[in-house]
């Protein structure tokens, strides 16, 4: 199997890694030649855990170039992993796939064969079916379902864990344009994944629709959580941890993604909220349940810093541990921990940071006023309150081994990973959705259990 991929990215160089690596010949394109150039040399283009390593390992089997002659004429599949930016409406825009489409179409054109084309990048409903499969017909002046087939299959995967993500996904959704399409990806697909893992195939549209759906159903579960948090942190003697542990047990809701912490945040999970909300206009239906979990979402930030604000002062040091959207990425696109910090820079706290994997990314975004270190042990060090914003295992190790001390009187855990029995003079563990420790009557503040 020879397979061309289109857009080396957060995705699309991970997939690239994965099929090489499950004996697919393949050939990645770019429009960007240092990324061209940097998968050419066998180095990965973003960091990804095991990606690296996948490049490294299947050398041989891995081509980049940036003609399309060259990426399209020597593959049987072409996949598609562009961006598709969010609109005004939080409806996705086409015109990176239309744009991609237009290059392969063009070489399609004189390619003898049949020919797949997958799209996987996030798309509305009807774009697939509509725009896409008009412009690859006029392009390549070739008829979908005939000379060549178009599929649609979008991808689940978390960043942090593209590649066990691509390898064992729970399931895999095709849209296909005809039955040859699909039984032809759902073989290229067995080849990656094996026989057990479930295939749904179906027309664009349901599949356009269950993507974004998936990740709705999500984020409205996270911030059902979270609200539940909040309740918990309201009742004396009340415990998100239990209560949600409990709940997840019953097999109808499961227990993932279900704690009650920080929001959510990330390239994928905001905007396809967003995006489903619009999904519903579009159609005339009410697109409450996605606003409210975007509401709720929105609101948790605001949380995390009027807790920090109230119990601190104007000129206090605030460290923040955490500025990606998640453990394991450096990814800081609509980060809670990397708002949180901008947050309370405004507030005129001075704040310092810390991230196993996102300084860089950080420090890009972040003013210079934000201080950055380079260990949590330096943050906590010069804190006088931190916050505990991404439950990675660094953190938790290093709030297993420490006992206190120094100028931290404060420690916000989100993700109730320090424990809350620490305390030194004057050090106070606020956990969030655990009255136990979040004691707001302590200070004065309203409490519904009060
Ligand atoms: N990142 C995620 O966690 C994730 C998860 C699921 C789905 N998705 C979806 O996958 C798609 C890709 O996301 P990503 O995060 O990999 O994007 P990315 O921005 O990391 O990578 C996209 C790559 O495509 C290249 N590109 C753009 N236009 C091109 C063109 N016409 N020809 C060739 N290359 C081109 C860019 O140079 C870039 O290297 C998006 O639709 C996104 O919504 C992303």
């Amino acid at each position: 199997m020879k397979a061309s991929v289109v857009g080396l990215g957060k995705l699309g160089a991970p997939l690239l890694g994965v099929l090489a690596c499950q004996g697919v010949d393949v050939w990645g394109i770019d429009l960007i030649s240092d990324v061209v150039a940097k998968i050419k040399n066998g180095v990965a283009p973003v960091p990804e855990p095991k990606l690296q390593e996948l490049l490294t390992a299947h050398s041989g089997r891995i081509h980049a170039t940036l003609d399309w002659h060259v990426a399209i004429g020597n593959s049987e599949v072409t996949y598609l992993l562009v961006p598709t930016p969010s609109a005004a409406d939080g409806s996705f825009t086409n015109e990176y796939v239309l744009a991609a489409i237009d290059a392969v179409g063009q070489v399609l054109r004189t390619k003898p064969g049949y020919h797949l084309v997958v799209v996987n990048s996030t798309m509305m409903p009807g774009s697939t079916g509509g725009p896409v499969k008009d412009r690859l017909e006029a392009v390549s002046r070739k008829k979908v379902g005939c000379d060549i087939g178009l599929c649609y299959n979008p991808e689940f995967i978390a960043l942090g864990n593209v590649v066990d993500g691509l390898l064992h996904p729970d399931f895999i959704l095709i849209g296909e344009s005809d039955p040859r399409a699909g039984a032809m990806l759902e073989r290229i697909c067995r080849i990656v994944v094996g026989q057990s893992v479930p295939v749904a195939r179906m027309n664009f549209v349901n599949a356009e629709l269950t993507k974004i759906a998936v990740n709705a159903y999500v984020t409205m579960k996270i911030s059902f959580a979270n609200t539940l948090g909040e309740i918990c942190d309201g009742f004396s003697e009340a415990d998100a941890d239990i209560v949600t542990a409990a709940l997840g047990q019953d097999s109808r809701i499961g227990r993932k993604y279900l704690r009650g912490a920080t929001g959510y945040g990330g390239p994928c999970f905001p905007r396809d909220t967003i995006a489903f909300a619009a999904m519903a206009r579009h159609v005339g239906i009410d697109a409450s349940l996605a606003l409210a979990t975007h509401a709720i979402n929105e609101r948790q930030l605001e949380r995390v810093t009027k807790i920090v604000a109230e119990r601190t002062e104007a000129n206090d040091c605030i460290a923040v541990l955490g500025l990606a959207y998640k453990p394991d990425t450096g990814v800081v696109e609509q980060a809670q921990g990397l708002m949180l910090a901008a947050a309370l820079e405004k507030t005129g706290r001075r704040v310092i940071v810390h991230d196993p994997l996102a300084l860089d990314a950080a420090r890009s975004v972040l003013g210079p006023g934000v201080a950055i270190a380079a260990s949590a042990a330096e943050a906590v060090g010069r804190a006088d309150a931190v916050v505990v914003m991404v439950p990675c295992t660094e953190y938790k190790a290093f709030f297993a081994g420490w006992s206190g001390g120094g100028p931290t009187r404060l420690i916000v855990d989100c993700w109730r990973l320090v424990n809350p029995d620490l305390t030194s003079a004057g050090l106070r563990v606020l956990q969030l959705g655990r009255n136990a420790t979040f004691n707001a009557r302590e200070d004065g503040m309203a409490c519904a259990a009060a």
